[in-house]
């Protein structure tokens, strides 16, 4: 039985050493930072939105859809179009691995996610987006984080 704890610990610890949650404002922080406010016209409260409805703003998270493709992490980056992945010839159009979109060094799926926004003319590749953002006031997704 105890060895059985341990090695429940064990998985435990690495499972949390893999995936990460950001917060809202330590999000709100980094993609200030990176440019989003305001990029392609979406401010602040927009991008924050869109990554908590898309992926709870989870680093790791793994959508895997009917066609095959899979959503990668916190802006939910489907391979068909926008990363590589080992299995399939695919299109690549952000020249990345689809496994450096779900680091938590979030650098390559922000560059990623302007990317989507420059070629497709704005959020409306995020079903999540669509959903839950658009035309909404997004004021409160900023709030009480150190976020001019
Ligand atoms: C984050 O996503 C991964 C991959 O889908 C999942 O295994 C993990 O449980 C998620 N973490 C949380 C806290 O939901």
């Amino acid at each position: 039985m105890k060895a059985v704890g341990v090695f429940a610990l064990i998985i435990s610890f690495s499972v949390a050493a893999e995936s990460k949650i950001y917060t809202r404002c330590k999000l709100a922080k980094i993609f200030a930072k990176a440019g989003l406010d305001n990029y392609g016209g979406f401010n602040l409260g927009n991008w924050l939105c869109m990554a908590y409805y898309e992926s709870r703003y989870n680093t790791t998270a793994e959508t895997i859809l009917k066609d095959g493709s899979i959503d990668y992490g916190i802006f939910q980056i489907n391979s068909f179009t926008w990363c590589r992945n080992a299995k399939k010839r695919q299109k690549n159009h952000c020249h990345v691995a689809c496994s450096a979109l779900i680091t938590d060094d979030l650098t390559d799926a922000i560059l990623c996610a302007k990317k989507i926004v420059k070629e497709t003319q704005g959020m409306n590749y995020w079903q999540g987006w669509k959903k839950n953002c658009e035309n909404k006031d997004m004021s409160e997704w900023k709030r009480g984080c150190e976020v001019s």
